[in-house]
């Protein structure tokens, strides 16, 4: 009876799990913002849910880009995904154009949502603010990300603060187009990333590469031991011995996310008594994010040297996801009366 029990605990989780849908921009290799903001809650959350993730290359091209390297960045960050442990078995991984009904959906979702709504965005304002002429592409950015989640009808979306606003216009565009047409999609909940906003190494601005603040998560050591030294840390320390606050030094912060937890009381000690100075202190930190990434290293060397691994997963997620985002925008046409043969062939087969 036991047995039979846990047996049917197994497919209890494989039938009624919540769907999580999340993605992320193909800017090269990961760094540990990418990590730490979302990718290692990711991981965890293929225990609990049907996840999708996807390189959203449809996205990045709304902002600078170079079709070049475009390529290169999509193939780089799949790696990442990969080396730090998304599990193809588990999850649908896959690139955002390789499936194009995400921009089917997005376009019908033009159609339902106000522009003034879009204007009101702060990451539209921000962006299109450094620009002299606004591609109408990141003004229509939300939606597309709406139509991202609401295509494979995700209940559950993890996101950094940032995008809050954008999952909230998505419950809207939710909300709007069931009113109009029926019950179709789900409003989408945030899950809001328990490391809160990564500052670079300067300390200043988000982690992000176009601002050079990053540390790779495949860097090699050495590398990451000359990137971690150009670190900012509490200014108001100059010299070695001068007393330094923990609290304000995002090389802390940092060393609380990579450094063993018991070793945390010491690394706060020494910096306000100042009898550590901030260089050791930062090639400690570097050590130990050398160290957690060293797994996530191994790992893709061994997918660099076989892309045709990579190649697979990309192409199996995509048929995945593609059989899944059909049956929406089958729905979705029915639903809207996009469906001109049925008042021909009213029997026959409708697309
Ligand atoms: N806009 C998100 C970002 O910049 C990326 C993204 C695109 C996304 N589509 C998504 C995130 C759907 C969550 C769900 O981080």
């Amino acid at each position: 009876m036991a047995e039979q029990g846990a047996g049917e605990g197994r497919e209890d989780r494989a039938e009624g799990r919540g769907r999580v849908f999340s993605g992320m921009q193909p800017s090269g290799e990961a760094h540990i913002g990418n990590y730490l903001g979302a990718l290692r809650q990711w991981v965890e959350l293929q225990e609990r849910y049907e996840c999708f993730f996807c390189i959203v290359d449809e996205h990045a091209i709304t902002g600078e880009f170079t079709p070049a390297e475009l390529p290169e960045r999509v193939f780089d960050l799949a790696v990442s995904f990969l080396a730090v442990g998304l599990d193809p078995e588990r999850s649908t991984i896959f690139v955002q154009s390789d499936v194009a009904e995400h921009v089917r959906l997005a376009w019908i979702f033009n159609s339902v949502t106000p522009v003034g709504d879009l204007e009101r965005m702060t990451q539209y304002k921000d962006k299109s603010s450094r620009r002299e002429s606004v591609p109408a592409g990141l003004l229509n950015y939300p939606i597309l990300q709406a139509a991202d989640i609401l295509l494979y009808r995700a209940g559950h979306v993890p996101v950094g603060e940032d995008q809050i606003q954008h999952l909230e216009l998505a419950r809207e565009i939710a909300r709007r187009w069931n009113g109009r047409f029926g019950d179709l999609f789900p409003e989408p909940e945030a899950i809001l990333s328990p490391a809160g906003r990564i500052l670079g190494l300067d300390g200043a601005a988000k982690m992000s590469k176009s601002m050079g603040n990053t540390v790779g998560i495949l860097d090699e050591p050495e590398a990451i031991q000359a990137r971690v030294r150009t670190a900012v840390t509490d200014p108001q320390r100059i010299r070695r011995d001068d007393p330094g606050r923990p609290e304000v030094c995002n090389v802390f912060t940092l060393h609380q996310h990579f450094t063993p937890a018991e070793q945390i009381p010491d690394i706060a000690a020494q910096c306000r008594g100042g009898t550590r100075g901030c260089v050791e202190c930062k090639q400690i930190l570097a050590e130990h994010i050398g160290d957690h990434f060293a797994e996530a290293r191994a790992r893709a060397s061994e997918l660099k040297a076989h892309p045709d691994r990579v190649l697979a997963v990309l192409d199996a997620g995509a048929e995945r996801a593609r059989r899944e985002a059909r049956k929406t925008m089958d729905a979705v046409r029915e639903q809207m009366g996009m469906v001109w043969r049925k008042r021909l062939q009213p029997t026959g087969d409708l697309r």
